[in-house]
């Protein structure tokens, strides 16, 4: 008999609060289960199946016959609480198609504005000052301004193919080792890790990767691959998924169509390896998030329209990736394609205009 590895206990007077992070079950002890508990944890032999704390804690999973699969995690327990204990979240009814998400969306929306908005921040409440600032005038001239002014998220795209060359265009300014620095050495950086990329990168590890999902770009087989950023260059990892993009991405099922999109995962082994403390875990969705910024805006000024998610079904993505127990984790999903700009999928709007017309 051993103690599910994933467990925290938290002190609640008068008992104790035990947390199973992984299968997100939560569990109240009184002294004499906790009690039991304390001594099953200093002695697991003891256990006594005749025993009625015994074999409830059993059934309630706090104790396993079973060797449990552990991963190897560098941090300590924190962000291992955190990362585990946000995974997986159990949905009641994960959307089936894009009219029940368009229905669970609403009903969610409702319930929400049903609720009071959270009060102003205190510095905008008066009496602090405003001091007005100029009119912003000397935007700078060119591709980036009129990039961050029309990025955008949509959620309808055509589905039509993007073009193989702007896919390379995207990867290599979003993840690529750029060949235009590579003369550029500081020396203050140990040998190994002198690639950069556009976006910045803790420690200069450039801890996060991308693995490309390819379901229509002319001149390149659908499917899943990997991006190497030293070579510039894809390789197969898997064809595409059976099941529809959006049945990975929690039920987003309006998104199914898009041709092109990119998971950042995070090699939190690079992470380990140089930053002990839990606090880097922080910094890898950071860098996720600049990643994944630059790549909306590489797509945007290309003429295409982005989308982005941090809502991945977990073990389906790591499965899709062959990263389960993996160091390397799947954080965010970002994509684009054609798309006429709009924000709404077509069946969300024609659900809420039905809904306004009953009210
Ligand atoms: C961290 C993060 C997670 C997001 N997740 C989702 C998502 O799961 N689904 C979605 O449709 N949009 C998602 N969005 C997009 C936001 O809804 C969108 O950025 C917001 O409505 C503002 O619109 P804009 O991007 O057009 O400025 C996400 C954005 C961020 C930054």
């Amino acid at each position: 008999m051993q103690i599910n590895p994933h467990l925290f206990i938290l002190p609640r007077t008068p008992g104790q609060i035990v947390w199973d992070y992984k299968n997100h079950k939560q569990f109240e002890l009184n002294l004499k289960y906790s009690t039991r508990l304390a001594e099953l944890i200093n002695n697991p032999s003891i256990f006594n199946k005749n025993n009625a704390i015994d074999s409830q804690l059993l059934s309630a999973g706090i104790l396993t016959s079973t060797a449990p699969d552990i991963c190897k995690w560098g941090w300590d327990e924190l962000s291992k609480i955190f990362h585990i204990g946000t995974k997986n979240i159990p949905c009641e009814h994960v959307p089936q198609d894009i009219h029940q998400w368009s229905r669970q969306y609403l009903d969610h929306c409702s319930d929400v504005l049903s609720t009071p908005a959270p009060p102003a921040r205190p510095s905008e409440c008066p009496p602090h000052e405003l001091i007005a600032l100029p009119e912003p005038q000397c935007l700078p001239q060119g591709s980036l301004a009129t990039a961050l002014l029309d990025r955008k998220t949509c959620r309808v795209f055509t589905g039509e193919a993007v073009p193989l060359e702007m896919v390379s265009t995207l990867l290599y300014l979003s993840l690529g080792y750029l060949h235009e620095r590579k003369d550029d050495i500081d020396d203050s950086i140990v040998e190994g890790l002198g690639a950069r990329r556009s976006s910045p990168s803790g420690g200069g590890l450039n801890a996060c990767e991308g693995f490309f999902l390819a379901q229509n770009v002319s001149n390149l087989e659908p499917g899943l691959y990997a991006y190497h950023p030293t070579e510039h260059a894809l390789s197969l990892v898997k064809p595409l998924p059976t099941q529809p993009l959006g049945q990975l991405l929690c039920g987003q099922h309006f998104i199914n169509n898009l041709p092109a999109g990119l998971f950042i995962t995070s090699r939190f082994d690079k992470l380990w390896w140089k930053y002990e403390h839990s606090r880097a875990y922080r910094m890898a969705y950071v860098e996720a998030g600049h990643i994944s910024q630059t790549f909306q805006l590489v797509a945007t000024s290309l003429g295409l329209n982005t989308w982005l998610t941090g809502a991945l079904t977990d073990d389906q993505v790591e499965a899709l990736l062959g990263l389960e127990n993996s160091a390397e984790q799947p954080l965010f999903f970002v994509g684009c394609g054609q798309s006429d700009g709009q924000v709404m999928c077509k069946e969300l709007k024609a659900m809420l205009s039905n809904r306004e017309r009953e009210q």
